[in-house]
């Protein structure tokens, strides 16, 4: 590998690599606008110049690579790079004043506030004061679509959005028009951005506040926000995502980027606004017995009378769930070929580099390691109607679940002498088992999934569960007076 300098220290990077990222190992964040991981580079925002010993102009970070090595001298120093020299501080100035000539001073009413990087690097590199004297350009805000909406006063033309509609939704329905101070960023003539099942990241990838979301805009200012690591449970893959909360209620999920996992930048618009979801209203649910409100020790003893003391137990897990929660569910089964999984939902696929499998049932793996068969319900009904099983329990959530599928569950849980579904609401499929009991959703628990491509992915709690929604494993714990014979 080649040797090379920053700021005076030596590293060894592999040739080839962008100067910006060499800088980033050694834990020198470049300032950088048009640069983004996932898109072509096109160096049009100047913010990432840096000194190359020997150039005699400065050099864009996000396009230099790093040259091999020479044959005959393997250890040589082929590159020096200097990040923090009167020029190259002069330089990022310069970019900043410049950029800032038409940028409205909008930042108590920009939803970006907050996580701007004009506002970052204003503070960290900008000059603090402006000798623009003449009046700025304005446009009127614009909707494109039902989704995003675009304010162009604030956009300093880093092309970002329109190349990520152009290389990687692919439908390009952003362009650039015009030219000079004209130039501003659009849609094709009568195009909205509402076919593109993708659109939201836009306002993820818009470095300063001029693409915004509609379904986000002027809801809450991000300093209040809190973000915890999890996964997407609308996807196939479960794609890292951020839950941002606050007061207990999620506000947006955003994808939360993987290092070295270009995959991992993006999040379709259905597993962006599937927040909505995981917020509860109206008071919490209780367990039921026969659809009226019961205690624990009621279901349990229910339940043991028709499974463990006198019959046998079979296990029905949603792929959907976590692993501790398959774990648990699975012990509850009275014999190992008695657990049976369950969820048919599809994803189209889209996107194939980002979306591997069409299988909307993300923890499906997961659930197979833990013993559960999948495509077996028909084997359960027989098995159910003629007696040999007497109770079943089910882990459900009716989102991933087909009307067919509902239909056979329901069936299951009609021939079963005994019946308990665990969900985070109650669904009519729900409320037919003879007792409910509510857990919590993921937002509210910590656990993991195994996705299709054989990779682990954790999620931690972000919200409050209500009082006496619990999670499967402290269900299953607290229903332990069934002894478990696997
Ligand atoms: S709208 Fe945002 S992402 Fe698009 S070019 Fe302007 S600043 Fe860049
Ligand atoms: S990030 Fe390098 S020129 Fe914009």
């Amino acid at each position: 590998m080649p040797t090379i300098k920053i700021n005076d220290v030596e590293m060894s990077v592999n040739p080839g690599t962008l100067v910006l990222d060499a800088c980033r190992t050694v834990g020198i964040d470049i300032p950088h606008y048009c640069y983004h991981p996932a898109l072509s580079p096109v160096a049009t925002c100047r913010m990432c110049l840096v000194e190359i010993k020997g150039q005699p102009k400065l050099a864009t970070s996000c396009t230099t690579t790093v040259p091999p090595a020479p044959k005959d001298n393997p250890d040589a120093v082929v590159m020096e790079v200097f990040t923090n020299t009167p020029a190259v501080a002069d330089a990022r100035a310069g970019v900043m004043e410049f950029l800032l000539i038409n940028h409205p001073l909008d930042c108590p009413i920009c939803d970006q506030a907050g996580e701007c990087k004009l506002q970052d690097y204003s503070y960290s590199y900008g000059s603090g004061d402006s000798r623009m004297a003449e009046v700025k350009r304005r446009y009127r805000y614009e909707d494109l679509g039902a989704k995003i909406v675009i304010d162009k006063n604030r956009c300093i033309h880093c092309t970002r959005c329109v190349r990520f509609t152009k290389e990687i939704s692919g439908g390009s329905e952003l362009t650039v028009a015009s030219r000079g101070s004209h130039l501003e960023v659009t849609t094709f003539a009568g195009k909205s951005m509402d076919q593109n099942p993708y659109a939201g990241n836009v306002v993820d990838l818009c470095p300063v506040g001029a693409l915004t979301s509609r379904d986000f805009r002027f809801k809450k200012r991000v300093w209040y926000l809190k973000s915890v690591p999890s996964i997407s449970r609308h996807s196939a893959l479960g794609s890292p995502i951020w839950i941002d909360h606050e007061g207990n209620e999620i506000h947006r999920f955003r994808p939360r980027p993987l290092e070295g996992k270009e995959t991992t930048h993006f999040i379709s618009d259905e597993e962006r606004y599937a927040y909505k979801r995981y917020n509860r209203a109206g008071q919490a649910p209780v367990p039921t017995l026969k659809g009226v409100p019961a205690s624990l020790d009621a279901i349990r003893e229910a339940l043991q009378a028709a499974g463990p003391m006198s019959g046998t137990t079979a296990v029905i897990g949603q792929g959907t769930f976590g692993c501790d929660a398959a774990q648990r569910l699975g012990e509850l089964a009275t014999s190992a070929d008695l657990r049976f999984g369950s969820g048919d939902k599809t994803i189209p696929v889209v996107l194939p580099k980002y979306q591997t499998s069409a299988d909307g049932i993300l923890n499906r793996r997961g659930f197979t390691e833990r013993g559960f068969r999948f495509g077996a319900l028909e084997e359960l009904l027989a098995k159910v109607q003629s007696g040999a099983v007497k109770a079943v329990v089910l882990l459900h959530d009716v989102a991933f679940t087909s009307d067919k599928e509902s239909e056979l569950l329901g069936q299951i849980l009609k021939a079963a002498a005994f019946s308990l579904a665990l969900e985070t609401e109650a669904s009519a499929l729900g409320r037919a088992a003879t007792a409910w009991l509510p857990i919590t959703s993921f937002a509210e628990e910590s656990d993991f999934i195994i996705n299709h491509d054989g990779e682990l992915r954790r999620y931690q709690k972000a919200l409050q569960a209500p009082k006496g929604v619990r999670t499967v494993p402290a269900w299953v714990k607290d229903l332990a007076g069934v002894p478990a014979t696997v």
